[in-house]
């Protein structure tokens, strides 16, 4: 197998996006994403059983239309890598097994990578290697994390997370309340731009002292985040305002809900990056989309010497890419393959970049 510059296709199944990307060692050939988000719309939030049938349905055309662009067969490629978790079980089963097929009838190596590892990874496809103390912040409908990259395919540490909701879905959640449909991000986004961010001082979750701790002794929740309160919290402001009779002011609800979820998300990140000797932060998700996020990330990191790093949206949102590239960088390290074996994982840790042959 060539591990100089490996021709990796990677595949991604672990929430409603099916992507098929393609990579040559660093070197992006192509992305091809099918989403399964307008079947969702009705219901506010991602059904698992429907992004099941969804990847079922796209991914052949995915694959098919990832190799045209890229201008490859099945035949030119070094390496298959597959997303096995974290995610949904079903959803991440799908693009296992089909991976696992076109191990199997190609005969070429199966890598087990790590979905959120690869959201860090992608960075390479945008700029190159990533830099030595690097931190990533990764936020998107289904995380909310701070990581620590000591090495893309051996050192990966969990800093901190949510401990209920992810940011994205506290978006869309916060935006059915406000009547603004689905997804919710881009809309109170937009909606937020006419609001005053001041109007209401809604809570910042786990930063009261007893979570925070102190520097010396860190709380248990020191770089955690919390959005469940924040939802509840709009949702009573939403209520008496009705309950008074009055309409409520959605764009300064907006702006304040936002203010309040960019402004725990980027304090906490920066917190930790700042304890643990982190120099670099890259910011990865759907929820990098978000205008207000980019701001005040860019501001806080330059305030604390930082330096951040920000991969064009289409390779921050979940992507085929991403994986490939994670996966190029496994075989380049000289990783091992992960056999036909594993099963997904729907809670694979991030200490488990891609996963043993059993
Ligand atoms: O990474 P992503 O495409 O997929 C999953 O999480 O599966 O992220 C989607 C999430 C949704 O929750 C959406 O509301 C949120 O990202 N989002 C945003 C923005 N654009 C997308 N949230 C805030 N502001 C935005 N501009
Ligand atoms: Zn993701």
């Amino acid at each position: 197998m060539n591990r100089t510059e490996p021709l990796v296709l990677g595949i991604e199944s672990s929430c409603d996006e099916t992507g098929v990307g393609i990579v040559r060692g660093n070197t992006l050939l192509t992305n091809a994403v099918s989403s399964s988000m307008e079947e969702h719309v009705r219901f506010g939030g991602v059904i698992p059983e429907i992004a099941s049938r969804a990847h079922l349905d796209a991914f052949v055309p995915t694959l098919r239309q990832a190799l045209e662009e890229a201008g490859v067969t099945l035949d030119d490629v070094d390496a298959i890598a597959v997303t096995s978790g974290p995610g949904l079980a079903g959803a991440l089963m799908v693009g296992v097994c089909a991976a696992k097929a076109l191990a199997v009838a190609t005969g070429k190596p199966l890598y087990a990578i790590n979905h959120l590892v690869a959201h860090v990874g992608v960075g390479v496809l945008d700029g190159g290697e990533l830099p030595e103390n690097l931190g990533a912040l990764l936020v998107s409908g289904g995380h909310t994390e701070i990581l620590r990259v000591g090495s893309l395919t051996s050192d990966v540490e969990l800093l901190g997370s949510t401990i209920d909701d992810a940011a994205g879905e506290a978006y869309d959640k916060v935006a059915r309340i406000l009547g603004l449909g689905y997804p919710g991000g881009p809309a109170i986004d937009k909606l937020a731009r006419e609001g005053n961010p001041k109007a209401i001082r809604f809570p910042r979750g786990l930063t009261q002292p007893k979570y925070m701790g102190s520097a010396e002794a860190p709380g248990p929740h020191r770089y955690d985040w919390s959005f469940s309160g924040l939802k509840t919290a709009v949702a009573r402001c939403v209520e008496q305002y009705e309950a008074a009779g009055q309409e409520p002011p959605v764009a300064d609800i907006a702006a304040s809900f936002q203010e309040a979820v960019v402004d725990v998300i980027t304090s906490k990140a920066v917190l930790a990056c700042t304890e643990h000797g982190i120099t670099n932060l890259l910011l990865g998700g759907g929820v990098a989309a978000n205008s207000r996020l980019r701001e005040l990330t860019a501001e806080r990191c330059a305030a604390a010497g930082i330096s951040l790093r920000v991969p064009p949206i289409r390779l921050c949102t979940d992507n085929g890419a991403m994986v490939a590239a994670l996966g190029a960088q496994v075989v380049m390290a000289g990783g091992q393959p992960s056999g036909v074996e594993f099963t997904p994982d729907p809670s694979q840790p991030v200490t488990s970049i891609h996963l043993p042959a059993a």
